[in-house]
């Protein structure tokens, strides 16, 4: 009997073994998001407005424009989707989302991704109901209705570490760094692969510890805006910053404006140019259900894209600057490298590019990555014209 016994237990522990293996691991940040995540964001363009119905219509047509195609995935429902807690105090959508994981599996159908939003205060930054108080909960509702990406936004928890860090810098990303790490956690523990967004506006030098408490890309800035301003402002600004991006963990300049009211063209080929140097996240936020052939051309550019998506995910840095002109470069898998040439003032400039400036010979092969035209050096120099607010972007080779 006692044999027996001890046949059972090492039997059961045997299996039990063997289903652990099984069990698929986790990936790791750099498996979950190798190069900045690529897809759609409802809060552009749509705010709090935003319904079901609308999020159906861009991800269908992710899929109609050739988005889908040129690497775009995740289909992201920001702020004003959530509801009510119900009795056992699982998060219910609100009205405008009737049937959210109906909506998760139309997202999959169409080979997409599903991304969602919460806060870890008690309300959205919008006034939403936020995960406080039930982390662990909402992370098992988002893994079981298929969710594959959360953008966290700080909103409200905000106030509760000021009520007990003041103006304690120290005590602030302590709190912020167990609140994200808390979440963090909690989606782990599912088990489900889940892209983890962290939004708290670049403070507390969030570069330097986003990584550590599971964040696969991080905020560094306040709100985009559709305007070359906002734009501007933002995308200069991450000089310095590369050294913290890198596969499985990137910083966020902010979505996308383009094709957005506001912004003009060379606004929108500067924000392209310009995020996809800083290997930044892909969001696009426009009304990809009508938009003119000139921004999905933009947005679609794939050789514009690749540079965003390179495999090495370095993150460009500004190598010149003179006055309102700009040169930030950008290391490319294989030994390339690729080059933008900004001009922020509001009247056109000519620019000298010198090939020396990033080391190559004077016959290095350059590319315009908008013309898809071969461009040619004299002496090793290449001298343009940049309209206002405008940028050449070029890959140069050996
Ligand atoms: C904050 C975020 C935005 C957006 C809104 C939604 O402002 O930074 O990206 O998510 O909240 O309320």
């Amino acid at each position: 009997m006692d044999r027996l016994r001890r046949f059972a237990i090492l039997g059961s522990a045997l299996l039990v073994t063997c289903a652990l293996y099984a069990q698929k691991p986790y990936p790791t940040a750099a498996q979950l998001s190798p190069t900045p995540p690529m897809g759609w964001n409802s809060w552009n363009y749509y705010g709090t407005k935003v319904t079901e119905a609308d999020v159906k219509a861009a991800a269908k047509a992710m899929v109609t424009s050739g988005m889908k195609a040129a690497g775009y995935k995740y289909i992201i429902v920001d702020d004003t989707w959530a509801g009510k807690r119900n009795a056992q105090g699982i998060i219910q959508p609100n009205s405008k989302f009737p049937n959210m994981p109906g909506l998760i599996k139309y997202v999959h159908s169409l080979g997409l991704k599903f991304g969602i939003y919460s806060s870890p205060g008690p309300k959205t930054c919008a006034g939403y109901t936020g995960s406080y108080g039930h982390v662990k909960q909402d992370a098992e509702t988002y893994a079981k209705w298929g969710v594959d990406y959360l953008k966290y936004d700080l909103c409200s928890y905000g106030k509760i570490i000021y009520k007990k860090a003041g103006h304690n810098m120290a005590k602030w990303r302590a709190m912020q760094e167990a609140a994200y790490s808390k979440m963090h956690k909690a989606l782990v523990a599912t088990g489900r692969p889940i892209v983890f967004s962290m939004c708290q506006y670049g403070t507390n030098s969030v570069w330097q510890w986003g990584a550590k408490v599971g964040g696969n890309l991080w905020r560094t800035t306040g709100d985009v805006r559709p305007n070359y301003a906002r734009i501007a402002h933002i995308g200069f600004n991450q000089a310095g910053l590369a050294k913290f991006a890198g596969p499985g963990h990137w910083n966020d300049p902010d979505m996308l404006e383009i094709g957005n009211h506001g912004m003009t063209r060379n606004a929108n080929l500067t924000q392209m140019s310009l995020w996809s140097l800083l290997a930044a996240p892909l969001i696009a936020g426009n009304n990809l259900a009508d938009m003119t052939p000139a921004t999905r051309k933009i947005l679609t550019n794939r050789a514009v894209i690749a540079v965003d998506q390179d495999p090495l995910g370095k993150e460009a840095n500004r190598v010149w600057q003179q006055g309102p002109l700009q040169m930030w470069v950008k290391p490319l898998e294989g030994g390339a490298k690729a080059v933008g040439l900004f001009n922020v003032s509001y009247n056109p400039h000519m620019m000298t590019f010198k090939l020396s400036m990033i080391g190559f010979p004077a016959d290095a092969h350059m590319r315009n990555l908008w013309t898809h035209k071969n461009v040619y050096a004299h002496d090793g120099k290449y001298t343009v014209k940049i309209p206002r607010h405008g940028v050449v972007l070029l890959k140069v080779t050996r």
